[in-house]
């Protein structure tokens, strides 16, 4: 069912530090910051050769990142994203066999405009995964 790794998502404590860091000292392809406020997130995007890295920074008050930096002050891999062809069968499917969605279940258009769902990190070895219909 899941295909490529799209992303690994990384929350930062200072997103410019860790943009200049993947940029001068990993020589890496680093996109601008971008605010996405219907996740509560600052994004900036990394271009690797087979998949991407999302630096995370907390967008207002309620942002989902934010709890996370208070237990992990230094930052710390927040979560990994996998592609679906088809991301509601996936879904029901996942759910039938006892893995639960986060929110209401129902896909959010996510950072890059496709549809994203969550899945409990606890039902996923302690991981955060997120499924992208590419
Ligand atoms: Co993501």
């Amino acid at each position: 069912m899941i295909g490529r790794l799209n992303h690994v998502a990384i929350a930062v404590p200072d997103l410019n530090a860790a943009a200049e860091q993947y940029r001068s000292v990993l020589c890496a392809k680093v996109g601008a910051p971008q605010d996405e406020p219907d996740h509560g997130v600052t994004v900036i995007f990394i271009e690797l050769p087979n998949t991407k890295i999302e630096l995370l920074y907390p967008l207002g008050e309620d942002s989902p990142i934010k709890g996370f930096l208070e237990k992990n002050p230094a930052g710390g891999i927040h979560h990994i994203c996998y592609e679906v062809d088809d991301i509601l069968a996936a879904r029901d499917r996942l759910k039938a066999s006892g893995a639960r969605v986060l929110g209401s279940g129902e896909p959010k258009i996510g950072a890059h405009g496709k549809p994203v769902l969550f899945l409990h990190p606890k039902d996923f070895q302690g991981t955060l995964v997120e499924l992208e219909q590419v």
